[in-house]
């Protein structure tokens, strides 16, 4: 019975036991506005509950008597091997939680031989970021309202030597957060998406005030946003893989796979787009059976727990994405807490998966799982 996940680390505050204490902690690390930003999803938050209680309909069966003494837990992403299946999501604007922002999200990923995909709306400079991360670095692209933008960003992303381009779908238009709204949320002056043309530009719309024929929405926002063909002239522009994210229904899933992407990011942008839409996990298992074994899905949205990877592992997914946990550990301790986190994450889920009787991610099916509510 010895405890393998939490303890003290230097640096790391006593109370750390488990990733998800992150998120605790970091209440008392950010400012109560930049923590409700981060936190909070789009409209009334219905997708961000939906995400997070998605993982608690599910149980893991124990198994017994299991040889697991040669366990790993590698995984194959496309032509990329990874020694975990735990990747950092594309986050904008890390500022917000800590001075040194995505450089030190790219150390902490090199640490700890985790992918860091940097977002579009970083707030360091994509080449320091590059340079700052291991060997494994995506780079995410929101497709800019002119071409001749989203061409600049992609060749500084493949000159930076990032090795896939995950490109975003699911936020063409977002709606302002409740809940940052009313904390006062603004985003301070220092934080600003140095790597966009005009940092208005190719973002995703904010603070829409929706109403009925309103001609900001569909002859507006919507007018500069991606269609099928601008998928196709991006794939045509690139030899890296290109990888989407923000997908929940399986007919766009198998679409996606015929167009020739190298995967899908199963998504729903942390609630943070479509709000009322379902969690990521609960759409996982048809996404899978629509695309066959083979195809590459991620999956993210509510990770807070290595239990929570192990679920989607079984549910489908071939790897997982951590989005708001990096911010919280990021504003509590800089690169040594992404890296802390990340830690975290892999021991509990190896715990899971030692008790589990799976010694590989292979091992771990949809029968490893029981339906509990
Ligand atoms: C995001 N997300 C996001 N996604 C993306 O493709 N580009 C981006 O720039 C951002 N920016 C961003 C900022 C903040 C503050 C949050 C919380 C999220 C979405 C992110 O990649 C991921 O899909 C979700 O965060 C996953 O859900 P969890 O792990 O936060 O529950």
């Amino acid at each position: 019975n010895q405890p393998v996940a939490g303890g003290a680390a230097g640096g790391i505050p006593a109370d750390i036991r488990c990733a998800q204490d992150y998120e605790i902690v970091a209440q008392r690390t950010m400012a109560e506005p930049s923590y409700a930003y981060v936190a909070g999803g789009s409209g009334r938050d219905l997708t961000v509950a939906a995400n997070l209680a998605a993982f608690s309909q599910w149980s893991m069966y124990p198994r017994v008597l299991r040889d697991v003494k040669d366990g790993h837990t590698r995984v194959a992403l496309g032509t990329q091997t990874f020694l975990h299946p735990i990747l950092l999501a594309p986050v904008a604007f890390q500022k917000l939680a800590h001075p040194a922002g995505e450089i030190d999200t790219a150390r902490a990923a090199q640490a700890m031989d985790s992918c860091m995909v940097c977002s579009t709306l970083a707030s360091c400079r994509l080449e320091d970021v590059a340079h700052a991360a291991g060997a494994h670095k995506w780079f995410q692209l929101y497709f800019q309202t002119n071409r001749s933008d989203t061409l600049a960003l992609l060749a500084r992303a493949e000159a930076a030597g990032f090795s896939a381009i995950v490109v975003t779908l699911d936020a063409s238009i977002q709606v302002a957060s409740t809940r940052a709204l009313q904390a006062g949320f603004r985003m301070p002056a220092d934080c600003v998406a140095v790597n966009v043309q005009d940092a208005s530009a190719g973002q995703p719309a904010q603070d829409i005030e929706l109403s009925p024929g309103d001609s900001r929405i569909f002859q507006g926002v919507m007018r500069a946003a991606p269609t099928w063909p601008d998928l196709a002239w991006l794939m045509t522009q690139t030899s890296l893989p290109v990888w989407v994210k923000g997908v929940l229904h399986p007919d766009d899933a198998r679409a996606l796979q015929a167009a020739g992407v190298a995967g899908v990011v199963v998504s729903n942008h942390g609630g943070r787009s479509l709000d009322g839409a379902p969690a990521s996990l609960t759409v996982l298992p048809a996404i899978r059976a629509a695309v066959g074994d083979d195809f590459p899905l991620l999956l993210d949205g509510g990770i807070r727990s290595g239990a929570d990877v192990f679920k989607a592992l079984a549910l489908g997914a071939d790897a997982v994405l951590v989005g708001r946990l990096q911010m919280y550990a990021l504003s509590v301790a800089g690169a040594l807490g992404v890296a802390h986190m990340i830690k975290l994450l892999r021991e509990e889920l190896e715990v899971c998966m030692a008790q589990a009787g799976c010694a590989t991610l292979r091992d771990i099916s949809s029968e490893a799982l029981l339906r509990c509510s």
